[in-house]
């Protein structure tokens, strides 16, 4: 294979996001990354504003490219920005970008799928190429989407379970927002977990006893705004208490993920697990993930590097990667947002 460079662009939520990345036989590289992250922005709203988001990627991007000195003739081979699932709105300043760039340059564009970047910010890390032999099973947990997906080649994917209702981070977002913790949810509530016991509160694990792989948060939610107002308020101010039920809900969300992993590990016999998406931030998460695998499958589970299972472009890039390879390219000037694309 003879190497190339792809440019990476994401901007379907709270990140405007830009990579370079060199990829060749031996190597993959990033050479260049840059994010700029809305979340102090949303802040303010306790959740991601569209419209705000849309309008904050219009004022990033440009930038963002400046600075990766990518004018006034980009010198990549290809440019893959994310077609979708996310804000529409959001979804289109990256493509617009992407397109006029195509428009002027010649260079072609790749329309990637966001859930596939995630799975490919696993095999951006050296050592995790090393162990990428198909079938590989990947739990893809991040604040829209909770799946577990049979990698069965580059490019090839088979959605085994998903959630039914909220995704894993949205449960970790929603509860977090409850009790006033503040956005997103997920950092915040893990770190006060680490003062807590996992056992204070009896929080349901939904979906446990089922046979599907699929994934239920709902009812959790409900649970922990019932336990969480049924407090008096000088509980509701006791800091131990609420990292008591922070470390709880922690403790319910990975038990269910973990478990679901683990029945779809001994039916589908991956040779690893991936976990990817922001959620996979979650250092309990992995602890008991990796423990898990490794004693009762002998497998072992990898994940992005630091920095990497939140949004970001290295990822599409990555993912772009594997279909400029494959020559599997866009036409860009059909090139257009997929706000419900799924894998
Ligand atoms: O992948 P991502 O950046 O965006 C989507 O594609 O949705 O994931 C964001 C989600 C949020 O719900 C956030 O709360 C969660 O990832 N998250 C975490 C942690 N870091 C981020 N959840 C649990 N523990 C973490 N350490
Ligand atoms: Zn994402």
């Amino acid at each position: 294979m003879k190497a190339f460079t792809i440019l990476g662009l994401e901007s379907s939520c709270d990140e405007t996001s830009l990579a370079i990345l060199k990829v060749s036989t031996s190597s993959v590289d990033i050479l260049h990354h840059e994010t700029a992250t809305q979340i102090p922005i949303h802040q303010r709203y306790g959740g991601v504003v569209p419209e705000v988001a849309a309008r904050t990627h219009v004022a990033e991007i440009l930038s963002l490219l400046d600075r990766a000195t990518l004018f006034p003739k980009p010198k990549v081979d290809a440019i893959a920005v994310t077609q979708g699932p996310g804000l529409a709105t959001a979804l289109r300043v990256g493509i617009e970008t992407a397109r006029a760039m195509s428009f002027a340059s010649g260079i072609p564009t790749i329309g990637v799928n966001h859930l596939e970047g995630h799975l490919a910010s696993a095999w951006l890390v050296k050592e995790n190429r090393a162990q990428w032999k198909f079938p590989i099973l990947a739990l893809l947990v991040s604040g829209g989407h909770t799946e577990l997906v049979l990698i069965k080649d580059f490019c090839s994917y088979r959605v085994v379970g998903r959630t039914r209702d909220d995704a894993a981070g949205e449960a970790f977002d929603k509860t977090a927002k409850l009790m006033g913790l503040g956005y997103p949810g997920g950092p915040i509530l893990s770190q006060s977990a680490l003062n807590g016991d996992s056992t204070a509160f009896d929080l349901p694990r939904p979906m446990f006893h089922d046979k599907s792989f699929d994934f239920s948060f709902s009812g959790l939610k409900t649970a922990v705004r019932n336990t969480w107002e049924g407090l008096s308020p000088k509980k509701q101010k006791d800091e131990s208490v609420r990292n008591d039920l922070c470390a709880s809900i922690q403790e319910a969300i990975v038990d269910v993920l973990v478990k679901k992993t683990l029945a779809a590990a001994r039916k589908y016999h991956p040779t690893a697990v991936c976990i990817v998406g922001g959620v996979s931030a979650n250092r309990h998460l992995n602890d008991v993930m990796s423990q898990t695998l490794s004693r009762e499958l002998g497998i072992r589970v990898l994940e992005p590097a630091k920095g990497l299972h939140t949004d970001n472009a290295a990822m599409i890039a990555a993912a772009g990667a594997w279909h400029f390879e494959r020559k599997k390219l866009s036409d860009w000037k059909k090139l257009d947002a997929k706000p419900e694309l799924d894998l």
